[in-house]
């Protein structure tokens, strides 16, 4: 049986986010900055990670809940070892209509074909430019674009399909960028995602004078490449969808800073340590590790789940000022995308 649980505000839970690890092998300016993410930093040990078979379980749970649609993400998923086979266990749930996972891409050559053979359908990839200068710089670990691009190949060769190719905009940063990736991607069925830099945690020195507005983003393409807009896909689809008017492929804005989208959040995230966290933006999670080592039936543990989600309130973007921007808030690399 399923029951959908829904929040104070109405909103059912749909789609889970679950990190399955908390490091990354990039340290992008906006999320894993160096001088805080360095060699002291303390990532979360081993044997507190959640492991496939907890993680199995809880999925199991949350679609008794509702959970329809399941992304893994990290920090960087792939690095956490045999991934394909937690995408084995998920894909065999029965609830799960939607798997699908963000990566950087920079171990997707490799990893690829397993991933499809266990039962992706799927995945998103981070790349923020085409220009090397400025991708390495971004990813500030020197890494080269043309890695990520044979990521994208191989996993366009098995199958993973829509690929997404996800952009966050920084001012002055990869802005000048954005028109050359549009074209690269057009006719490839690749559908590149462009994302309001974001003032996610506390560790990138975000400033709103950074932020490229998706409306200002949208009219620079269309002024070289023309678009018009799409209807969502379905109900509180994050990206807003648009087409080019030759037909040769789609685009999407993810307008979080300017265009908060709140309303119809049907999103819970799962932190790599066993945390439920409600919002993106959220201070602290609900030790959900606790209670899968403690011994609880699946029925207690479905019943403190609904009661955290019946309780939740959260619609930071919408709310978010001054005051906000100083709140403690977790780090993306903890929760993921
Ligand atoms: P599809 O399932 O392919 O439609 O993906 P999605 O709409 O869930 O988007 P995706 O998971 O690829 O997220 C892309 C980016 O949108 C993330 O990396 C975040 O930057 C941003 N994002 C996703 N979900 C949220 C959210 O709940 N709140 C906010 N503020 N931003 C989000
Ligand atoms: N603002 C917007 N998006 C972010 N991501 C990470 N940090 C931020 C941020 N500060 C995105 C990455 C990737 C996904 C994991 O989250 O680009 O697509
Ligand atoms: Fe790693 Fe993704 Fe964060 Fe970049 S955005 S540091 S690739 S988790
Ligand atoms: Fe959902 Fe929080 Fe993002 Fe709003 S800010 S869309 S409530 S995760």
């Amino acid at each position: 049986m399923t029951f959908v649980a829904r929040d104070t505000l109405g909103r059912p839970l749909r789609d889970l986010r679950i990190s399955v690890t908390d490091r990354c092998n990039f340290r992008c300016t906006y999320c894993m900055p160096k001088e805080v993410f360095g060699r002291d930093f303390h990532f979360v040990p081993a044997a507190e990670l959640l492991t496939f078979e907890e993680i199995e379980r809880l999925a199991g749970i949350f679609s008794r809940l509702g959970v329809e649609k399941i992304r893994l993400t990290g920090g960087e998923p792939l690095l956490r070892r045999d991934i394909e086979k937690l995408v084995a266990m998920l894909a065999r749930l029965p609830g799960i209509r939607d798997l699908t996972l963000t990566t950087n891409g920079a171990l997707l050559a490799r990893k690829a074909a397993a991933l499809a053979a266990a039962g992706l359908r799927r995945i998103s990839v981070s790349l923020d430019s085409l220009d090397d200068t400025v991708f390495r710089a971004m990813n500030d670990v020197d890494f080269p674009v043309d890695r990520v691009l044979e990521g994208i190949a191989a996993a366009q060769r098995a199958g993973l399909s829509p690929l997404k190719v996800n952009v966050v905009v920084k001012r002055g940063v990869n802005e000048h960028t954005l028109v050359d990736m549009a074209r690269y991607f057009q006719h490839t069925g690749c559908i590149l995602r462009f994302i309001e830099y974001m003032d996610v945690g506390t560790t990138n020195g975000w400033r709103l004078d950074e932020v490229v507005p998706a409306d200002e983003i949208v009219a620079r393409i269309n002024e070289r490449l023309p678009l018009e807009a799409l209807e969502p896909n379905y109900r509180g689809e994050v990206a807003r969808r648009y087409r080019y008017r030759d037909g040769s492929g789609e685009i999407g804005v993810i307008a979080s800073v300017t265009q908060p989208f709140c309303g119809d959040c049907t999103r819970a995230r799962l932190s790599s340590d066993g945390r439920l966290y409600t919002c993106l933006f959220a201070a602290t999670g609900y030790d959900v590790r606790a209670l899968l080592r403690g011994g609880q039936t699946d029925a207690d543990i479905g019943a403190a789940l609904q009661r955290v989600w019946s309780r939740r309130a959260d619609r930071y973007s919408e709310i978010r000022s001054e005051q906000t921007g100083r709140l403690p808030k977790v780090e993306m690399s903890r929760i993921g995308g």
